[in-house]
Formats: C-alpha cells, structure tokens, sequence
C-alpha cells in the first residue's frame, strides 16, 4: 500500500488529522489496534475550548456540537462554605463546550467514513520503519491476518501513550511528574445538580461536578493511587460526593443517580520533545499527557493536529518544508502553557494532608476567585489560548 500520510493510531488526534488533510488534498490511510467499537465507545473527558469548536466546525464536524452540546460560560470554584462563579465570558470573550470526547469520535468515525477513509481496524505488530529517510514505511499484520506494508512520504504518530511512535524519536528528551493521587470517575443517569462544572477543594480531597448532558452526570473523588474502584459501595461515592462538593451549603444539593461507569485514573504530566525526527511526526498523548484537572487533554491533540495538518499539507503538496520545521518548537510552546496549567489546577485543588499546603492552596483560591486578574488568567488558560500561541 502506498500513501502521502501513513497515521498510526485512530484517536482524535489520528482521525481529525486526515479529515484535515483530506479537506487540504493530501491522503492518508490510518492504521489502529483497536476495533472501530471500542475506539468509539471509549469515555474520555468532555470540554471544549473555544479554539477546539471553532476548528471543528470549520472543519465540518460542528453540527452534532452545536445541536447536543452545551455551551457553559465558566465554572464554579468552591471550598467549604464557599463556592464562586468564574464567567469566562466577561473575562476574556471566550466560553466552553460541554460535549464528550466519545462524541467527537463518533463525529470523527462517521465524517470519515462518509469520505471513504481507509482505516485498517484491528492491526497488530505494527511498526515504524526508515523514519529518518524519504521512505518511511510503516508494517503491520491486518485483521484477517495478512502482513501489510504502508509506505509513505510521512508517519504521523497519533498513537497515544502507550503506542510505538513516542519511541521511535531516539534521544528525546522527557519530562515527567506523578502525581500521588488519582481520581475516581463515575457516570450516572442523573441530571446534573448544577448549571455548569463544580471545581471543589476539600479536606477529604478535590472532587469535580461534571456531565455529560440533561440527563448524565460525570463525577470525580480525589482517591489514594491504587484505590480499585469496586471497593467503594454507592452509597459511599454518593455521601463522599456530597460532602465535598457542599450538599447542603446555602441550600444546595447533591442529586444521586444510577451509577452507570466506575473507573480509577491515574494523573501525570508527561512531555517529550522534540515531536519530530525525520520523517516522523507526533500529535497528541503520543507526545504528551496532562492530568486531567482542566480538561485539556483532548483540546491538546486538536491544537498539535490543527498545527500538523497544515505542516504536512505544506510539505507534501507545497513541497514547502518550513512548517514542518516548525512544527515541534510551535506545538510545544502550547503544550508547555497546558502542562503548566494543568498542573497548577491539579496542585492547587487537590489535598496532600499537609497543613502548610492547605492554606497556600485555600489562599490561592481566595485570590482567583476574588482577583479581576486572578479569574482572568484562570479563564484565558481554561476557556483556551488560541491555536497559534
Ligand atoms: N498501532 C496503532 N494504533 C495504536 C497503537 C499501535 N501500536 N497503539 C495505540 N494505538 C491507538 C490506540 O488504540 C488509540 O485508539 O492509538 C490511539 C490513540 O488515541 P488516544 O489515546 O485517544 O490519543 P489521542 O488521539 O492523542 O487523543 C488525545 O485522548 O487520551 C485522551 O486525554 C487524552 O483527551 C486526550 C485525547
Ligand atoms: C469531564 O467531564 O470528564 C471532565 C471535565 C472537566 C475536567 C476533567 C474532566 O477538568
């Protein structure tokens, strides 16, 4: 087989990258270990940034967006006894959309397949060869067992952490931080006890009021690292959720649901660089992964990817190479300001048991929630930083 684009992994950031490059005239064929079911099922995270729905939907992928997603003009910060709104809107003209990554992937699945995108579904033994010449190929093993051979002009690593390409890049620089805790995630068939996202510091730990429509709520408990999600009873998801997140505080309450997912995730904040060598290039968890405190994961791999096609239109149509020579140094800057941001949501709501920390972290909260210049910094980095910065 042959293509201009051979993309390794069929994530966000694989298939929006060759529904970019197919909307700029350069093919490309993807190759993906998983079945088509369990890439679109997965359940990932669920905001927008501004920058993100205004790509996609001048990509084409925005209708379902607009119809089922939910525009959310900021969230809310709380601790005990207190919780503020943050209006992202007043403070930088910018909002957010809820709309669950699965989604987006369906989107994805569905405008791919309308355009004839060949997707290899199922592949195993896949490897990334001759990045460093003008061949690079890649080799796999199909579904039906056969060995495949996809030759390219370029690979795109859109293989997320645990894929081949990362280490394909020899002598890249990482950079990495655990975190000592992880989050407890549910889904439940409840409609969500509040209008937009709860971000609330406690004691016993962070937890995050989410959803995912009128009618599913995501929730989140900071939990010890290793905690096995079948060892909490409902009951006790649901009364921890309730204290932390202030049921009862000024009237408000907590509704419970039906617990639909449980699962733990771990949090750490990786970066490699540079996200390219030769004729290889990474978007994506391939090349980073942020904690999921500000939900910006996803936003991530659309702005690497938005980077990237039009690096790689160049390249191969243009045979102009200068923005492929720019690609890691522009796409870092950007991960950088999310790496950072990231972390410091992460850090500043999430307990350590140290008292010291719990004041530093409450008196940081106090000052972005009362700070003109607090909020704005809080808002520009959550509600997003434009594609270019
Ligand atoms: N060959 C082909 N595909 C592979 C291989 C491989 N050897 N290894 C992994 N993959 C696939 C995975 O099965 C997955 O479908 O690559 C895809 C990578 O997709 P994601 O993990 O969703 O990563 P990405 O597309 O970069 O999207 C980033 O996803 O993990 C979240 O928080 C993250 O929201 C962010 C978004
Ligand atoms: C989610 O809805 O899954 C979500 C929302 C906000 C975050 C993280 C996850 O910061």
């Amino acid at each position: 087989m042959r293509t201009q684009v051979a993309i390794i992994g069929a994530g966000p950031a694989g298939l929006l990258l060759s529904h970019l490059l197919a909307a700029g005239g350069v093919d490309s064929v993807v190759v993906e270990t998983r079945s088509e079911e369990y890439v679109a099922a997965r359940i990932r995270a669920g905001i927008l940034e501004h920058s993100s729905v205004e790509l996609l939907e001048s990509a084409g992928l925005g209708t379902r967006l607009r119809a089922e997603g939910d525009e959310h003009r900021g969230i809310y910060l709380q601790w005990p006894h207190e919780r503020h709104h943050l209006d992202f809107v007043d403070l930088t003209g910018r909002s957010v959309w809820v709309y669950g990554q699965t989604e987006v992937q369906k989107d994805l699945i569905a405008a791919r397949k309308a355009a004839g995108q060949e997707i290899h579904y199922e592949v195993s033994d896949v490897v990334l060869n001759e990045v460093e010449s003008e061949r690079p190929y890649v080799t796999f093993t199909d579904k039906s067992g056969n060995k495949q051979r996809l030759d390219a002009s370029v690979i795109a690593g859109c293989d997320g952490s645990f894929g081949p390409s990362r280490a394909a890049v020899p002598a890249a620089q990482t950079y990495e931080r655990v975190y000592p805790y992880s989050w407890f995630g549910i889904l439940a068939d409840v409609a969500p006890s509040t209008d937009e996202l709860i971000y609330a510091w406690h004691p016993d730990g962070f937890a995050l009021h989410s959803m995912r429509s009128a009618t599913v709520s995501r929730l989140y408990l900071q939990v010890p690292n290793g905690t096995d999600p079948q060892s909490w009873s409902d009951d006790q998801i649901w009364d921890a959720l309730a204290t932390r997140l202030g049921h009862g505080q000024d009237g408000w309450k907590l509704n419970p649901g039906k617990i639909t997912d449980r699962s733990v995730l771990p949090m750490r904040s990786y970066v490699q660089t540079p996200m390219r060598h030769g004729n290889l290039f990474l978007a994506g968890d391939a090349a980073h992964i942020v904690p999921p405190t500000g939900a910006k994961g996803l936003n991530l791999a659309i702005a690497d990817v938005a980077l990237l096609s039009k690096a790689l239109i160049a390249r191969v149509k243009e045979n102009d190479p200068r923005l492929a020579d720019g690609y890691s140094d522009a796409a870092q800057r950007r991960v950088w300001r999310c790496t950072h941001f990231s972390w410091w949501m992460t850090t500043m709501l999430h307990t350590s048991g140290d008292p010291f920390d719990a004041e530093l972290q409450l008196s940081q909260l106090r000052w972005v929630a009362s700070s003109q210049a607090g909020a704005t910094g809080l808002a520009e980095n959550y509600a997003g930083l434009p594609i270019s910065y």
